[in-house]
């Protein structure tokens, strides 16, 4: 097998040729190795396997050709040491903080997170006798306060779901390595095209590979990315050991998407900008927009000093709460009702009643979700159509 990657390339050119792995075959486009297990020659070469002495594959729940393929062509792109895919955005997200804390460790947080990073954060880690903390994502003061003590880790979503509040990466990077922790970055939102949290100081980045990077809503996936000995040393040996491995298929799936990722995200990007601005101009009937590329947007500056464009998730707020949140949704035919997000369909979902509903209503107060707000994964159809789609809803609502 021969590894085919450079640091010369530009990023699209990795992204189609970074980490092949061409077996004796000689493919083009790289193989499925749909296998559990490895054979080996002989005894002495499953001993050097095991003991690290010879390279190569021992058992899919570690590693395999295409999740190794995969997780070289997310490095290249991320400018990553490691990376390490497994079956899902939250079983990285949770093997990420897992892997380097224990009882009695401080870990702090961005109040804005996705629920399901929310649940690991104020639901399993107390149970395990971790101290969680959670700052308001524009509380400079707040930041302080809470990494003036030592922490294990800090765990940040920005732009956060969905609400889109930005957190200063620098600043946060910053303070937590005065906290001797390690800052985790969730990157999902503005994907590794248009923030590079690495770049601006964090030491951990975390994917769902599920969102834009699969693009195609086919597959579940996640990854982990960081400096080779987090990840050979202290996540590797949580995730061999646990599990969360993923599909050979899903990593192919997603190692395919990535050479088209530019192209299609530029697409999402060009959208989520028309859509963020027509929505903004119907001041009748919508109440406010939050979209991190929109000057209205309240840390619209910081935003653009740490990702490059706003991105394909636009939150706005509707006059009338969920009553008129939910006609709206019925009354469009053309985007899809879906509390996932990037999918090459515009989808569209009503986040207190479907993924912050577990939140509950304090919870969802505290996190700024209203009912009268949508999300709107903004997807690469013609940017015309979407619009008279969401033009017609509003007539209607
Ligand atoms: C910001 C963020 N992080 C993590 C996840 C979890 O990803 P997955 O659904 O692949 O487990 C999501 C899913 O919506 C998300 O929006």
């Amino acid at each position: 097998m021969s590894d085919k990657s450079s640091k010369n390339w530009q990023e699209q050119t990795r992204l189609v040729h970074g980490g092949v792995l061409r077996s004796q075959y000689g493919e083009t486009s790289e193989a499925i190795y749909m296998n559990s297990g490895f054979c080996y020659e002989n005894a002495e070469v499953a001993e050097s396997r095991f003991n690290g002495e010879a390279p190569g594959f021992v058992y899919s729940r570690y590693s395999n050709p295409n999740l190794a393929m995969l997780e070289s062509r997310l490095a290249e792109l991320e400018g990553a040491e490691a990376c390490n895919v497994m079956a899902s955005g939250m079983a990285a997200v949770f093997a990420a903080i897992m892997c380097q804390v224990k009882a009695g460790d401080r870990v702090v947080a961005g109040r804005a997170l996705f629920s399901s990073c929310n649940y690991i954060l104020t639901q399993i880690l107390p149970r395990f006798g971790v101290e969680v903390i959670l700052v308001e994502s524009a509380d400079d003061a707040g930041w302080q306060a809470a990494l003036s003590k030592p922490t294990a880790c800090v765990f940040i979503e920005t732009p956060s779901n969905p609400i889109l509040e930005i957190i200063d990466i620098r600043r946060v990077a910053e303070l937590t390595h005065k906290a001797g922790g390690r800052l985790i970055v969730d990157n999902v939102f503005a994907t590794p095209l248009l923030q590079k949290p690495l770049e601006l100081g964090a030491d951990i980045v975390v994917y769902s590979t599920t969102k834009h990077m699969d693009g195609q809503g086919r597959c579940l996936g996640g990854a982990v990315l960081g400096d080779a000995k987090f990840i050979n040393e202290v996540l590797l040996p949580f995730h061999r050991h646990t599990g969360p491995a993923l599909s050979p298929f899903n990593a192919w799936v997603m190692n395919k998407a990535l050479e088209t990722f530019p192209l299609r995200a530029e697409r999402h990007f060009d959208n989520g900008e028309k859509i963020a601005e027509f929505l903004n101009a119907q001041t009748a009937k919508v109440k406010r927009v939050l979209y991190p590329g929109l000057k209205n947007h309240p840390q619209h500056t910081l935003a653009m000093s740490q990702q490059k464009r706003g991105g394909a998730l636009v939150t706005f707020e509707l006059e009338g709460g969920k009553e008129s949140a939910f006609h709206f949704m019925n009354a469009l035919e053309l985007v899809v009702i879906s509390n996932n997000l990037g999918d090459a369909r515009t989808l569209i979902a009503h986040p207190a009643t479907t993924t912050h509903a577990s939140l509950g209503a304090e919870g969802r107060t505290e996190a700024g979700i209203t009912d009268g707000m949508l999300r709107i994964s903004v997807g690469i159809e013609a940017a015309e159509d979407i619009i008279s789609d969401l033009s017609r809803a509003l007539a209607k609502t």
